[in-house]
């Protein structure tokens, strides 16, 4: 049996680079990790955003998420859609905040948003042009961020 040490360096390597990567994959993929490399730059990691500048992500959007208008304005806005991930990835960042951070405001019976719902909400507008002026009508009494 050959003893590792005296295996070439490379060789050596390689199926410890393997085994590592195998073991830290599935905690380097998924919404969570989408949210802090795509959103959290401007949303930071609680989603509290920044007082006139970035909305916060964190507590009211539960209700915005209440009716089809609202949902589709979710996945509109220019952060999420025109983040580089998939339809089916920006679902599940979408999800994953209105769940992690927006659960008391979220209405009874919400249902998640799927792939093909983001689908078309950024293909009818990839780039929402004045998302404070929609924001206003659908959520008529919110306070602006
Ligand atoms: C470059 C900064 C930036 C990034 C990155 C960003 N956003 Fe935003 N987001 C904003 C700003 C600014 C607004 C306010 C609307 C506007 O002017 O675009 C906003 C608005 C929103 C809103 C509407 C909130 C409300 O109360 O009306 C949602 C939802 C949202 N972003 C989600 C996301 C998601 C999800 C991502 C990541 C996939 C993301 N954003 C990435 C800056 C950003």
């Amino acid at each position: 049996m050959t003893r590792i040490d005296r295996l070439p360096r490379r060789r050596r390597e390689l199926p410890l680079a393997g085994v590592l990567f195998a073991l830290a994959a599935p905690a380097l993929a998924g919404p969570r990790v989408d949210y802090l490399l795509h959103c959290a730059g401007c949303h930071l990691a609680d989603g509290r955003g920044s007082p006139g500048a970035v909305p916060s992500l964190a507590g009211p959007l539960g209700r915005i998420a209440a009716s089809p208008a609202g949902r589709d304005y979710l996945a509109r806005v220019p952060g999420a859609a025109q983040a580089p991930i998939s339809d089916e990835a920006l679902a599940a960042v979408l999800n994953w905040l209105l769940l992690e951070f927006n659960r008391e405001t979220l209405p009874p019976g919400f249902q998640p948003l799927s792939g093909s719902e983001v689908a078309r909400s950024r293909a009818r507008a990839r780039v929402l042009a004045d998302p404070l002026k929609l924001r206003r009508e659908l959520w008529p009494d919110s306070t602006d961020y």
